[in-house]
């Protein structure tokens, strides 16, 4: 395994991440573990080599953090990045100064000699054959000095000391940050380091970390019992089906069903994690009170704010009655965050992603309930958490649909939401879906899985039409089918004419009171995707 010392960036997880695709185990430690904590970490042999972090603090503050001295003397190689270059370097002999101005964003950087580092590895070549790599750099303090025993490995003109290396003990070490995709051989350069130079096995798969995860629970939680609010999402799904393995009947799983949901999404919920994986799951059927509340009610974040409260309202009350129960009553509420949520919560929050925790992750809640946290997915990234739930057993159409907002269909039913138009939306979406799932592209993808979010609005307008020899005065639905990779910006999907005739053929004959069905053509921006 790998060892990585964190010393607080907030891309750390993202090195574990990137030893993980090499399929290597990786553990993320805090830097400031004592040096018999390193040495009795080491001493099984199985630790094949320690990567040092980087941070956002300055080696000559007094306060900042140096790595274990033990790390050095363990005889395994050692890679050190950004922080993790200039503590390297200042712990053992060499110069940092602080930089005079901070160097953000990308550098072109030369490698120097042949290490074993970045030997062959380069995006391109100047006239004289140096290899040179496109990085990321973020920094203001350098290396000025190289310690005892170092050679060059790299250099740009700003950095001339951006890499170095002490080849005979199997140090080390870059300025740049190989862990971020910016940094275009970055995923080569930690392959590099942890298959070749550390040696170690690439035999770890998501499999193995069921075993590692389900151990670490059950240490945490002991005999005591743990509630978990499940939404049908994918986190909240992985999360119970985790913490199902690792603690069966100590989990009980609370479904708020606040009416809002897709067809049969429920049942499917219910049929999934009590049908099969034979966990306790309270399914609370809301839907009459949440739709009570929101009779009248038209601005979309006014409908929001009712659904969000009310959701915090009745899952409080049922954890209620599951704490209350004395010494026997749960004592962990559990979550599934997942690390890029925990990123958002700490950096700078747009108002938007408030919105969006409010339904998910129930903000203060354990303070609330007197409950301790327990979030096993917290160092996971989506397609991370994803190919977990697929190893769990859960399956893939579950674990691989598009995102679906907390308020539901609230948001999808333009101004007031009533029960009718929440039926009828449900009934088209479905036949929407379904085909998507339907029609695949020349390379025999679906486009389901060609696009990145896909649903059915529902407008409450009339249009006129005519059905045999009737007249009809029905409702509209638009389709919405984009394509993003981050959700802040998305294109509309060109979706082939001959599946937008075949679903709004199925849904003007099979849906009786929808009449027409429109394409939504807005990219985002100016649109967005939702409607509201
Ligand atoms: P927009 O409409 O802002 O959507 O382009 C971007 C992404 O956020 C989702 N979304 C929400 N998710 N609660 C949620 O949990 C909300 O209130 C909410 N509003 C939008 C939307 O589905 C898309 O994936």
């Amino acid at each position: 395994k790998i060892l990585i010392l964190d010393f607080g960036s907030q891309v750390t997880q993202l090195i574990a991440r990137r030893v993980r695709e090499a399929h290597v185990l990786s553990e993320v430690h805090p830097c400031d573990v004592t040096d018999e904590w390193v040495r009795e970490y080491a001493r099984d042999g199985s630790l094949k080599g320690v990567i040092l972090s980087g941070s956002h603090a300055s080696v000559y503050e007094d306060t900042t953090d140096k790595a274990p001295q033990a790390v050095f003397d363990l005889g395994v190689p050692v890679l050190g990045i950004c922080y993790g270059m200039q503590t390297m370097a200042h712990q053992l002999g060499g110069k940092v100064e602080g930089g005079h101005k901070r160097e953000f964003g990308f550098a072109a950087v030369r490698a120097r000699g042949h290490t074993e580092l970045l030997k062959d590895i380069a995006d391109f070549s100047t006239p004289e054959g140096h290899g040179m790599l496109n990085v990321w750099m973020s920094h203001g303090d350098k290396v000025t000095e190289l310690p005892p025993g170092f050679k060059l490995m790299a250099s740009t003109d700003s950095c001339p000391i951006a890499g170095m290396a002490d080849e005979t003990r199997h140090f080390y070490a870059v300025q740049f940050h190989p862990e971020v995709t910016h940094t275009q051989q970055g995923q080569a350069i930690l392959e590099r380091f942890v298959l070749g130079i550390c040696g170690a096995k690439p035999d770890w798969v998501m499999r193995d970390h069921i075993a590692e995860a389900v151990e670490q629970i059950r240490e945490q939680v002991g005999d005591e019992e743990v509630i978990l609010g499940l939404s049908g999402g994918v986190d909240s799904s992985v999360a119970a089906a985790l913490i199902h393995r690792a603690i069966g009947d100590q989990l009980t799983c609370v479904f708020v069903d606040h009416g809002l949901l897709r067809l049969n999404e429920g049942d499917m919920v219910m049929d999934m994690f009590v049908g099969k994986l034979h966990a306790k799951v309270i399914r609370v059927d809301a839907s009459d009170l949440f739709l009570g509340k929101l009779a009248g009610v038209s601005d979309p974040e006014a409908k929001r704010k009712i659904i969000g409260g009310e959701f915090v309202t009745v899952f409080k009350q049922e954890a209620a009655k599951l704490t209350s129960a004395g010494a026997k009553g749960a004592k962990w509420l559990a979550q599934g965050t997942i690390y890029p949520d925990v990123i958002e919560s700490g950096g700078a929050k747009s108002k938007k992603a408030v919105t969006i925790k409010s339904h998910h992750n129930v903000g203060g809640l354990p303070e609330q309930l007197g409950l301790k946290l327990l979030e096993p997915l917290r160092d996971l990234f989506k397609d991370e958490v994803r190919e977990l739930g697929v190893a769990l057993g859960l399956p893939p159409e579950m674990v691989y649909r598009h995102p679906f907002p907390g308020p539901g269909l609230g948001v999808r039913i333009l101004g007031e939401v009533k029960k009718e138009y929440a039926e009828l939306l449900r009934r088209a979406d479905a036949i929407f879906i379904e085909e998507l799932r339907n029609f695949k592209d020349d390379s025999g993808k679906t486009w389901y899985d060609l696009t990145s979010q896909a649903f059915t609005v529902f407008l409450p307008v009339k249009s006129v039409g005519v059905m045999g020899d009737g007249r009809t005065y029905d409702y509209v639905v638009a389709l919405r089918a984009v394509q993003t990779s981050d959700f802040m910006t998305a294109d509309w999907a060109e979706l082939p004419y001959a599946l937008l005739k075949k679903v709004s053929g199925r849904i003007i004959n099979e849906v009786r009171g929808i009449n027409r069905v429109t394409y939504d053509v807005s990219s985002k921006p100016p649109a967005t995707i939702e409607w509201e």
